[in-house]
């Protein structure tokens, strides 16, 4: 499940926005499942979201995909310590880091729904309204799975 040198190329041009950015950097710092940072789930996220798409006989956005896949667990605290500020993060999670993409990035209306809808189905009436945010709903708990069970073949070293 490697992207192949040119599908990788386009990846890489379309990271290079968050790859630079301090705030996407300080992910991290941040554990997201086991031993894997906030940063890896969400380039590893990104990376199969993108892979699957462009198998699939379907026709996806693409950059939206990675775009949103990169940017939907963008919350930059530690969710393993309870604090009144992030209570129920399963189900807040995904407002704060739609507040904190709005805010450093310009994002299309697949980034939005993509963030804001990644959890779905626990959070019942968050439904992904585009096949880019079904995707990368399903990706996103692929991965999770994975890293809890820390299989390193599922996780990029970044
Ligand atoms: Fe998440
Ligand atoms: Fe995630």
């Amino acid at each position: 499940m490697r992207l192949k040198q040119e599908e990788k190329k386009k990846f890489d041009l379309t990271m290079e926005e968050f790859i630079a950015s301090k705030y996407i950097q300080e992910m991290k710092n941040y554990v997201q499942h086991g031993n894997t940072s906030t940063f890896t789930h969400c380039y590893t996220v990104a990376y199969y979201s993108y892979w699957l798409s462009l198998r699939l006989k379907t026709n996806f956005d693409t950059r939206s995909i990675i775009r949103g896949a990169m940017l939907h667990d963008f919350y930059l605290y530690d969710w393993h310590i309870s604090d009144a500020t992030h209570r129920l993060h399963g189900f807040s999670h995904p407002r704060v880091s739609l507040y904190n993409a709005k805010k450093h990035f310009a994002l299309n209306s697949i980034e939005r729904d993509i963030i804001e809808k990644h959890m779905w189905p626990l959070t019942l009436t968050k439904v992904p309204k585009y096949r880019e945010s079904v995707l990368i709903c399903m990706v996103d708990k692929v991965c999770s799975i994975a890293e809890i069970i820390q299989c390193k073949v599922a996780t990029l070293q970044t």
